[in-house]
């Protein structure tokens, strides 16, 4: 971003939300929220609301989930980047922005880059070439005992992170770069307290983008830990959401389809199977960029998730979205085992092999998961899902793949081809008057908090902040903006945290304070929660103590497995005997 955030504030204080957003689209009042029909989906009856109450000056969209500030809307109207949106609604308001520095601003920034990624390459050669020495020899054999080869070591570049507190830094700083750098490296923890290394006694796995430059690096503990796995935070060379472990090695492969699995080690053993067209997501969620990004070198994606209900769950989400981008998706089955690295582990490349040979069509594969759901034994049941077979086969628009779907679809779940044929057609004919396909769940899993990942908790603690301000007075002795470990939860709440210190919540600021369109809904979802629908309200007192003590007894998980001292354990223990007392109540 090349202009100041005074003047980002100026310009949207300057733009009414309801007025900008009314001059698109038409609106009509409910109550103190303003209603319409929602120009990012089809709709009949009006969910896309705009709020300008106060600091609120906001929209979404209970229909498709779109959401943000005013800068968002014009960015998703207009189909135009920030700076554009900014500039339009600087001219809308009469208000001249100042020159964007880009010469300097890019100059400068290409330089930290640069910096960032020779620090992070000196870290890992230095870290491989620990592993080989004797002081990697406990990480060497793990890695060994795992089943790696050396040469599959030295491709992926796989290393060691020392025992020792600044062991790294130590020998970074001997290469004269700044803290300053080294600190935005996120190779390195560095406040006024403290001067120490981000990973510690750790099986190092560099991550690197296409150009096979190391751009960050996911760290395992040596057998059982918290957490397993410890990623670089983003830098100015670190994306996430938009970086795939492996792809700079796959990108070379000559077949047409690409792999898809979950982690580093499933990438790694694939690899040295010789399935070098692999590639991981960091972390479970496939996201836009992930999929943007693979669309440029595939249409052909396997995807081989983990077999259990989390990776079934990712699976189903990930279909979607790949799918929207034109890409054409099978699913492996790799019952019984885990993950691929298990079976190649237990059964040999072959049996692999086979698996991808007969992997699912994603369309079968989402009515297999939808099948569950029914209990076919009862006459009722067998028709809801049959009907929603149809109404899910009406949604091809090719007579020949429809038809081609309806066939293996009846062969494959004993339903009569004429009939479904004829409902199909039917909802094809109605098409109108159907709401669009909802995306499958698993049967069995509904929202629940209890199981629910740490990102749900960080969401709903926020979103009920965001509702109820005077939350914070409860919570903030127990946890702070530090705990929100996850992206882009830790940024919503370090802005949050630091406004309401202050006295209140800037909505549109934050959401706006994201550059990606991504981000800024994420955001505007958080201060649209709707704790009604999500059936949180009768028992909110309890879901947020549960929440609240998730998020912190994670943090302190993280902190324990790194702590230095006696001291500091002692205090991280006794914080989480304390964290067990806990009793948070909801409501004003
Ligand atoms: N992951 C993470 N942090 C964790 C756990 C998992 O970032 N605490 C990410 C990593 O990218 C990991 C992926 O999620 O590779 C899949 O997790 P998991 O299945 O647990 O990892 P595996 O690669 O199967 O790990 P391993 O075989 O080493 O146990
Ligand atoms: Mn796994």
């Amino acid at each position: 971003m090349f202009y100041p955030q005074e003047v980002i504030d100026q310009v949207i204080d300057a733009n009414n939300i309801v007025d900008v957003i009314g001059s698109y689209v038409k609106l009509n009042k409910k109550g103190s929220t303003y209603f319409g029909l929602c120009p990012f989906h089809n709709e009949k009856t009006p969910s896309f609301s705009v709020t300008d109450n106060g600091n609120k000056q906001m929209f979404y969209c209970f229909g498709c989930h779109t959401g943000g500030s005013v800068l968002t809307f014009i960015q998703k109207y207009e189909n135009c980047t920030y700076s554009e949106a900014l500039k339009i609604l600087a001219d809308r308001a009469g208000i001249t922005l100042p020159k964007p520095d880009y010469s300097q601003a890019d100059a400068a920034r290409a330089k930290r880059r640069e910096e960032i990624l020779e620090v992070n390459k000196l870290a890992a050669v230095y870290f491989y070439h620990l592993l080989k020495s004797n002081r990697g020899t406990q990480a060497y054999n793990y890695l060994r005992e795992r089943g790696l080869s050396d040469e599959t070591i030295r491709n992926f570049g796989l290393g060691y992170s020392d025992k020792y507190r600044d062991d790294l830094y130590k020998y970074i700083k001997t290469k004269g770069y700044s803290d300053e750098i080294l600190k935005e490296s996120g190779l390195f923890v560095i406040n006024e307290k403290d001067t120490r290394d981000y990973f510690w006694n750790r099986v190092m796995f560099p991550i690197m983008d296409v150009r096979s430059k190391v751009i960050g690096f996911g760290g395992r503990v040596m057998g059982q830990g918290e957490p397993k796995y410890l990623n670089s935070p983003e830098t100015v060379c670190f994306d996430k959401s938009r970086t795939l472990f492996g792809l700079n090695a796959a990108r070379k492969y000559k077949g047409r389809e690409f792999i898809l699995v979950e982690g580093y080690m499933d990438v790694v053993s694939l690899h040295q199977a010789g399935f070098t067209n692999a590639v991981a997501s960091l972390g479970t969620a496939l996201t836009d960029g992930n999929v943007g990004v693979l669309r440029r070198f595939t249409e052909n994606v396997i995807i081989s998730y983990d077999s259990d209900l989390a990776g079934r769950d990712a699976t189903l989400r990930a279909i979607p979205k790949l799918r929207d981008a034109g890409i054409s998706v099978k699913v492996v089955n790799l019952l019984p085992y885990k993950d691929p690295d298990e079976l190649i582990k237990a059964e040999g490349a072959e049996e692999y092999r086979n698996r991808l040979r007969n992997a699912m069509n994603s369309f079968v594969y989402e009515i297999s998961i939808l099948r569950e759901g029914y209990n076919q034994n009862d006459p009722d049941e067998k028709t809801r899902f049959e009907t929603e077979v149809a109404r899910r086969l009406s949604y091809f628009t090719d007579d020949i793949e429809r038809d081609n779907y309806t066939s293996a679809i009846s062969r494959q779940f004993n339903i009569d081809l004429s009939l479904i044929r004829d409902r199909t057609k039917r909802f094809a004919l109605n098409r109108d008057n159907i709401r669009p396909a909802q995306p499958v769940r698993s049967a069995d899993r509904q929202r629940k908090v209890k199981s629910s990942a740490i990102g749900t908790c960080m969401e709903i603690v926020l979103s009920y902040l965001a509702k109820d301000p005077s939350f914070y007075d409860k919570i903030s002795s127990i946890i702070d903006a530090g705990d929100f470990t996850l992206a882009p939860y830790d940024r919503i709440a370090e802005i949050m945290f630091r406004q309401l210190q202050n006295g209140k919540i800037n909505f549109s600021g934050i959401v706006s304070s994201f550059e990606e369109t991504e981000d800024q809904e994420k955001a505007a979802a958080i201060f649209n929660y709707d704790f009604l629908k999500e059936n949180l309200e009768d028992d909110i007192g309890k879901v947020l103590t549960d929440c609240v003590i998730k998020i912190k007894s994670n943090n302190l998980s993280a902190k324990l497995s790194e702590a230095q001292s006696f001291e500091e354990i002692l205090s991280i223990k006794k914080q989480q005997e304390d964290l067990k007392k806990i009793q948070i109540s909801g409501g004003q």
